[in-house]
C-alpha cells in the first residue's frame, strides 16, 4: 500500500508525506492527531483507476500558500499582496480550461490546521469551474476566482481559538464568526486593486436566497451571481471535508443537500449547473450495488455524473480474485443503481 499524492502541513505548502510513502499504518495514528483521517493510496484494487485533478497540484499548492499569506497581512493589519492572488488564479483558470472534461472527482486530502487555505482554493477552483460551465469569459472569471479565493479573508480577523473550536460554539462565538464576511469586506472595501465584483463575493458569500442569511439579509434578486456560486461551493467543500467539528460526509450526500436547498438558500438553476460538473462516486471510492456486488468506482460518465463504471470486486457470496474483477457501466443498465459509499 503506497501512498497514491502527498499529505501536506500545517501552511498547505510543506509536504509532510511524499507520494510513494510505504509503511502508511506507521503514521496512522500521527495523522489522526492532525485531523487527516483518510489518503489517497495505490494497491491491487486501485490499480489502473485514475484520479485526475482539474487543477495541477502545484497550482493547488503555491495558492494555499498565497491564501495563508494573504490571511496573515490581514491578521496584521498589513495590505494584501493582489498581485500574487490574481496570478493564482490566473494559473487556476489557465488549468481548468485545458481541462474541461473533468468531472471534479477529487477531495484535497487536508489537516485540520490547514483547512482554512485548501478550503479557499478549492471553493475557488469549484467557482471556475462552474463560471466556466456558465460560459463567463476570462475577466469575469478572474474576478470570480479572485473573490472565491479571499472569500473568507474576514477570518484572519478572529482568534483562532474561536474558528477552529472542536466544540459547540457559544452564541457570542457564534455571533463574532458571523461578523467573518462584513470583517472581510472592510479590510478590502478601499482596495481598488480588486474589482468590485470580487469584494462582493465575500461580503455576500453568506447571503441565502429566500433572505434568511448574514449579513444583510438580502434576497435572491440583490444578490450578485458571484456571492451566489461561492455560497453553492463553500458549503459544498465544507460537508465534504473532514473538518474539526464534524467529520466528512460522502460526496452523493452534499449533492443531496445542495438539492434539497436549492430555491431555499441556494440559486436552484446555478445548484443544478454545479451538480452537473461533480462526481457524485469519485474515482477510488468504494461502492455497494443494489444486486448485493461491491466494487470501486473506476472511471465516470461524463454525460451522467451520478452513472460512473464501477470495477466489481465481490459478488454476494464470494470475493473475487484480483484476476477475475471486471467493470459494469451503470450507464448502460438502469436496473443497477448504487446504494451505498464508503
Ligand atoms: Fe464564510
Amino acid at each position: 500500500m503506497r501512498l497514491a499524492r502527498p499529505i501536506y502541513q500545517k501552511n498547505g505548502s510543506n509536504i509532510l508525506l511524499n507520494k510513494g510513502c510505504n509503511n502508511l499504518m506507521i503514521y496512522k495514528d500521527k495523522l489522526a492527531a492532525l485531523g487527516i483521517h483518510y489518503a489517497y493510496i495505490e494497491d491491487e484494487i486501485s490499480a489502473g483507476i485514475k484520479i485526475s485533478d482539474v487543477v495541477r497540484e502545484s497550482t493547488r499548492t503555491k495558492s494555499k500558500k498565497i491564501v495563508h499569506d494573504a490571511m496573515n497581512s490581514v491578521a496584521k493589519g498589513k495590505d494584501i499582496n493582489t498581485k500574487q492572488i490574481k496570478n493564482a488564479v490566473e494559473n487556476m483558470i489557465n488549468d481548468i480550461l485545458k481541462n474541461q472534461n473533468i468531472l471534479i472527482s477529487l477531495a484535497d486530502v487536508r489537516s485540520v490546521d490547514e483547512y482554512t487555505f485548501a478550503h479557499s482554493v478549492n471553493v475557488a477552483v469549484l467557482s471556475l469551474i462552474l463560471g466556466n460551465a456558465l460560459q463567463y469569459n476570462r475577466y469575469q472569471l478572474q474576478k470570480l476566482g479572485v473573490g472565491a479565493l479571499l472569500h473568507d479573508i474576514g477570518k484572519a480577523k478572529i482568534p483562532g481559538e474561536i474558528i477552529h473550536k472542536p466544540g459547540k460554539l457559544s452564541a457570542e462565538e457564534f455571533s463574532l464568526i458571523k461578523d467573518h464576511p462584513k470583517l472581510g469586506f472592510d479590510t478590502v472595501k478601499d482596495n481598488w486593486c480588486l474589482s468590485p465584483l470580487s469584494r462582493i463575493v465575500i461580503l455576500a458569500h453568506h447571503e441565502k436566497v429566500d433572505g434568511t442569511g448574514y449579513p444583510r439579509r438580502v434576497k435572491s434578486e440583490d444578490i450578485h451571481d458571484f456571492a451566489k456560486i461561492v455560497a453553492i461551493c463553500d458549503v459544498f467543500d465544507a460537508l465534504t471535508a473532514d473538518r474539526c467539528y464534524s467529520p466528512k460526509w460522502p460526496i452523493n450526500e452534499a449533492l443531496e443537500y445542495l438539492v434539497e436547498h436549492s430555491g431555499i438558500h441556494f440559486d436552484r438553476e446555478l445548484t443544478e449547473k454545479f451538480i452537473e460538473r461533480i462526481a457524485a462516486y469519485p474515482n477510488g471510492s468504494l461502492v455497494t450495488l443494489n444486486d448485493g456486488r461491491r466494487g470501486i468506482v473506476a472511471a465516470q460518465n461524463t454525460i451522467n455524473p451520478t452513472r460512473p463504471i464501477i470495477k466489481i470486486l465481490e459478488e454476494p457470496d464470494k470475493k473475487l480474485e484480483s484476476t477475475t474483477y471486471y467493470d459494469v457501466n451503470l450507464l448502460n443498465d438502469s436496473s443497477i443503481d448504487i446504494v451505498a459509499l464508503e
